[in-house]
């Protein structure tokens, strides 16, 4: 592979059914609930905007149009707020579509697994390294440093492998997780030696735990097209990542900041409090309520 100097294009699967969140997710994506005032997709594609990425590729399904339709221009609304003078409103709403940024949307058919979603993304990926990012994973960069994918981009320039975001979880997480093991490659590095999928306590490698971020080689695709059905009885990434370790390096990224599992209510609830406690608008008033509410 060339010297890979930048990355162009980000994956995000969004085709999930959300299962965990009905009844709210009956008739709307999981990925459009928002954490204050901003839908779970939008974390995630500014989050690879600043890391560099300008092509969002989305692997959608049935009941996602609201996805689309949230990228693209709102003729109506933007010439409403025109006509009545709303003009911060109006740049807040064009502000969603960058013009350097492209978006693309490819369908899913049917809910065979992240590994087949990404799959689903390769005639759009062609030959290029590429980034993956999980909506349902809202992550916060450091106070003040850079958010997470933009630490991998710059981790992934130096290796110019396959680079995982990982973190500790509880033993008793890991089987929520894909979970890697392998030997320090430097700071915040593991080259990683073992990858599973959703280990119970007893089979883990290890607690690091795989966050929903990843840089990827092509030569991923091959791996998902050609592997069997893994944990669930679904086609896994981590099992096509784990193809790639007797071919080519992996590595796993100690990322600096916080993830939340807005997949799970506990988890949205958390993003949700600490995102209002951090917003500038509504911000000290929930503060001074939430203190309220302890007494
Ligand atoms: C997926 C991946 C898993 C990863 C997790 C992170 O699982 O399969 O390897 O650790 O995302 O959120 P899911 O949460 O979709 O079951």
């Amino acid at each position: 592979m060339e010297k890979v100097t930048k990355i162009h294009k980000a994956v995000f699967p969004v085709a999930g059914l959300g299962t965990r969140f009905l009844p709210a997710t009956k008739a709307q994506p999981k990925e459009m609930l928002p954490v204050v005032d901003k839908p779970l997709i939008q974390y995630a594609v500014e989050e690879a905007y600043e890391a560099g990425v300008r092509h969002m590729i989305f692997v959608t399904g049935r009941n996602k149009r609201a996805i689309e339709d949230h990228f693209d221009t709102a003729y109506e609304l933007e010439s409403e707020l025109e006509a009545t003078g709303k003009m911060e409103l109006l740049e807040l709403v064009r502000s969603l579509q960058p013009s350097d940024m492209a978006c693309t949307f490819v369908r899913q058919p049917r809910s065979l697994g992240l590994g087949h979603a990404v799959l689903c993304a390769q005639p759009l990926v062609g030959d290029d390294p590429f980034a993956v990012l999980l909506a349902d994973d809202l992550m916060c960069g450091a106070e003040q440093g850079n958010g997470v994918l933009k630490q991998m981009v710059e981790v992934f320039l130096q290796v110019q492998t396959s680079l995982l975001a990982v973190q500790e979880v509880p033993l008793e997480h890991v089987k929520r997780y894909g979970i890697v093991a392998g030997q320090p490659a430097g700071n915040r590095l593991t080259k990683v030696e073992r990858m599973v999928e959703k280990p119970s306590a007893e089979e883990a490698p290890s607690r690091m735990g795989v966050a929903g971020r990843y840089i990827l080689t092509p030569g991923v695709f091959e791996q998902i097209r050609n592997q069997p059905r893994g944990a669930g009885g679904e086609i896994q990434l981590t099992d096509g990542i784990a193809g790639l370790l007797g071919i080519e390096g992996v590595h796993a990224y100690l990322y600096e900041g916080k993830r939340y599992d807005c997949g799970s209510k506990e988890g949205f609830l958390q993003a949700t409090v600490e995102f209002a406690l951090k917003h500038p608008e509504v911000g000290p008033g929930f503060q001074e309520y939430l203190r309220h509410l302890r007494h």
